[in-house]
């Protein structure tokens, strides 16, 4: 007798004598049916206990959160809601619960309950739901690149750059810091220190990624970023999964096209291969709805909004053409925007991106050619000599889901920028070497993963869709 998950066995047709099954109790009812759930599948099995059969001290020991072993007969369900049940000849305890203390009892839990608890929220349908459909994500994202000729390539989670210079780095150092080795000038001295220099946890893998673009060709990283920005907001995180391609020869409006085409593939692998796990978070998610306003309530479902990014053309739009739309849009005039947009230059903040996406266009949009003063330094400045071509994919419910652009190839313009923003030549020696032996057009983008899932599942706060949240004052389990 082999053991099978309750995947295997919902999905079974046809009756089987001998069955064995180990899962989690979820509930246990009226003496009889235990709902048992072992993470394969957001189904439980139902397993059926002839109350005679069993001595009642073992049935007293079934309590949710309880790890059991059930064998039995896999028979056709007398009763609703599921074609096959467990009618059960042996039961072992193979982990007592505490019913009085266990976190998950069979009830509603709010989410923020369940961030305490997040060693055991994966027991709980909508966060086992979730995490699945993440590790389908991620299964998606390196088949899509693999098939389409990308390598894989680790970038160091540890670096000398910054590579947006936006300065919310992480320090990685060993140093003893109640008595640091100091300079004359009483700063700590780094040529002490571990590396022999300064050094973080990364901000992004492009740069290194970069390098190999100019020799592999076609190469992409997923790995983990870590970015110290105190906003404690539902769509940042300081450690996050980013999915970098880069890609020699390509330019600007190929990037829009992979990364576009990327996008709806990954999106397409789950509603394929997700469908009990979204049907479930759809109807979730339409609870939730109906306790909202209706003026703010969606006018599509979970389903119907992967479905219609999947189906529809992204809305390329540049910087310039966003800023006028803007400018003469109704809350821009009524001032109910924070930030009024005055005129072009201006930094767009998440309450313009929302407007693009929600409320004018309505999907989602790609906007480009943005201010270079704006944008990171690595970018390729227009032949205006004031904008680069810079894009970010904007998403419904999300904002900024992707930032890429197409790099700075020429030596001269890049050493340029870099001087104007006092990034130091010495420091990115290997990175200007690219451009001085074989440099080309080439682009890339990444792809913050978290913000992916949340518009995959529907889910509102981004702490939700990664096991364990980092964030400002907490880095719990
Ligand atoms: O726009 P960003 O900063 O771009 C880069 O890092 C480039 N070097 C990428 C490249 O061209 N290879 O970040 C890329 C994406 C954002 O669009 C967003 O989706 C996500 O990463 N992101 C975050 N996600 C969660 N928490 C944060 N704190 C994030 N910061 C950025
Ligand atoms: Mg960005």
């Amino acid at each position: 007798m082999n053991s099978k998950t309750v995947a295997q066995l919902l999905s079974q047709d046809v009756t089987l004598q001998d069955v064995s099954i180990k899962g989690w109790v979820r509930t246990f009812r009226a003496n009889r049916f235990i709902a048992l759930n072992d993470g394969s599948t957001i189904n439980n099995i139902q397993c059926v206990v002839d109350f005679n059969n069993l001595e009642e001290a073992l049935l007293k020991r079934v309590t949710t959160g309880a790890a059991i072993h059930v064998t039995g007969e896999l028979v056709e369900s007398q009763g609703k809601g599921q074609s096959v049940e467990i009618v059960v000849k042996t039961l072992e305890i193979l982990g007592d619960s505490d019913p009085e203390t266990y976190p998950i009892q069979p009830k509603k839990h709010s989410f923020e309950f369940l961030r305490e608890n997040a060693h055991l929220r994966t027991r709980t349908n909508t966060f086992s739901a979730v995490m699945r459909l993440r590790s389908s994500l991620s299964f998606a994202v390196h088949k899509y690149f693999n098939e389409n000729g990308f390598n894989y390539m680790h970038t160091p989670i540890i670096t000398g750059s910054d590579a947006e210079g936006a300065g919310e780095t992480f320090r990685v150092s060993n140093l003893d810091s109640k008595n640091p080795p100091l300079n004359e000038d009483g700063s700590v001295n780094y040529k002490e220190d571990f590396f022999g220099k300064e050094t973080n946890l990364t901000v992004s893998g492009q740069l290194e990624a970069e390098t190999y673009a100019m020799s592999l060709g076609k190469v992409y990283t997923f790995g983990p970023t870590f970015r110290a920005e105190n906003s404690n907001t539902s769509r940042h995180l300081s450690e996050f999964w980013m999915i970098e391609p880069e890609v020699a020869f390509m330019d600007l409006a190929g990037n829009m096209d992979l990364a576009e085409d990327f996008m709806k593939s990954v999106l397409s692998h789950v509603l394929e291969n997700n469908s009990e796990d979204l049907e479930f978070l759809e109807k979730r998610l339409l609870d939730e709805e109906k306790t909202k306003p209706q003026a703010e309530r969606s006018d599509m479902s979970l389903i119907e909004k992967i479905k219609f990014v999947v189906d529809n053309n992204f809305k390329r739009v540049s910087y310039t053409e966003a800023i006028d739309i803007l400018k003469n849009s109704k809350p821009n005039k009524k001032k109910k925007f924070n930030y009024i947009i005055e005129e072009w230059g201006a930094d767009l903040q998440s309450e313009h991106e929302r407007f693009l996406v929600e409320k004018h266009f309505k999907c989602p949009v790609i906007l480009f050619d943005y201010p270079a003063n704006i944008k990171a330094f690595y970018m390729r400045l227009n032949e205006d000599g004031k904008t680069v071509r810079a894009m970010d994919i904007l998403f419904p419910g999300i904002g900024e889901m992707v930032g890429g652009s197409q790099r700075e190839e020429r030596l001269d313009v890049l050493k340029e920028k870099m001087k104007a923003l006092d990034i130091s030549e010495e420091e990115l020696w290997w990175y200007l070497d690219l451009r001085k032996y074989g440099t080309a057009v080439h682009s890339g983008f990444g792809l913050g993963f978290e913000r992916l899932v949340m518009f995959a599942t529907g889910m509102g706060n981004i702490r939700d869709v990664i096991p364990y949240p980092r964030t400002p004052q907490n880095a719990e389990f």
